[in-house]
């Protein structure tokens, strides 16, 4: 039988590139979606795993990329809208640019490559889509408005699509992972500190992880095992699903 074919965005760092290699050991034939960066190419060809650049903030970017993955593989099983940045400022003094950017990257970019990549999902019969949301999908922190609206709408995304490709076999499904030990993770350590004017690691103790019943990082691999499990054929029955990876969180 021909090898399912995926896409995960964002899959040259952090959770991205933890989902991709998963993938990949589980079988499929990935696709990695990034910024055009010779870093983020040398990982791709270093994996060997197809490297797609794209910038997801345009949507021709979001096309083309699609178009790319599906002349290569000649299908498209699985979508991880997984790519995202942070970025922490009041709201008074958030940059009007970067939430235009924020929403075009998490929330505007799930909604076209799913458009895009529809008639392939479907056509399989047993398609999956998966949203890396965060716990800020459910929940806000001072100082992240786009971030928190993205992951708040792209739940509402991954509920109406579930709605609309139950029929087809199409799973759609989101993962909030509380925080993860990443690069954007160790930026933001870096940024909450000199916003709130603490060090890093009581930024660590007394702000990330202070909410957590398990007061440890996860590491990206845990994410990864989860979306693994979501794609497999075994998962066929769970979509719309909004998947809790947090620490215990949102427990309380
Ligand atoms: N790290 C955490 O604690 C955490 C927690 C919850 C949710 N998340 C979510 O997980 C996802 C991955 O985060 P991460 O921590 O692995 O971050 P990361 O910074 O390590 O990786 C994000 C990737 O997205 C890519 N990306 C950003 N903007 C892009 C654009 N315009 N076009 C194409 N690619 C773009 C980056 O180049 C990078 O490779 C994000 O959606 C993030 O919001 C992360």
């Amino acid at each position: 039988m021909e090898r399912r074919a995926a896409l995960v965005t964002g899959g040259t760092s952090g959770i991205g590139k933890a989902v991709a290699r998963r993938l990949k050991r589980d079988g499929l034939r990935v696709a990695v979606l990034d910024l055009p960066r010779q870093e983020a190419k040398d990982f791709a060809e270093s994996e060997d795993l197809v490297f797609i650049g794209a910038d997801l903030s345009r949507r021709e970017d979001c096309r083309a990329a699609i178009d790319e993955v599906t002349r290569v593989f000649g299908r498209l099983d699985v979508l991880v809208n997984n790519a995202g940045f942070q970025h922490i400022d009041p709201i008074p003094d958030f940059p009007e640019d970067t939430w235009d950017r924020m929403l075009a990257v998490m929330l505007t970019a799930p909604f076209l490559l799913s458009k895009y990549a529809w008639p392939f999902l479907v056509a399989g019969g047993q398609g999956r889509i998966v949203n890396v949301a965060s716990i800020h999908g459910h929940v806000a922190s001072p100082f992240k408005s786009a971030y928190i609206s993205a992951k708040h709408g792209v739940i509402g995304l991954t509920r109406t699509a579930a709605l609309e490709g139950g029929p087809h076999g199409l799973t759609v499904n989101a993962i909030c992972p509380g925080y993860v030990r990443t690069p954007l993770v160790e930026g933001q350590l870096a940024d909450q500190a000199r916003t709130r004017g603490m060090s890093e690691e009581e930024v660590l103790e007394k702000v990330m992880l202070e909410p957590a019943a398990i007061r440890r990082l996860l590491d990206p691999e845990d994410v990864a095992a989860l979306a693994s499990y979501v794609v497999s054929p075994a998962a066929w029955g769970m979509t719309g699903a909004v998947l809790d990876l947090d620490l215990g969180w949102t427990a309380r």
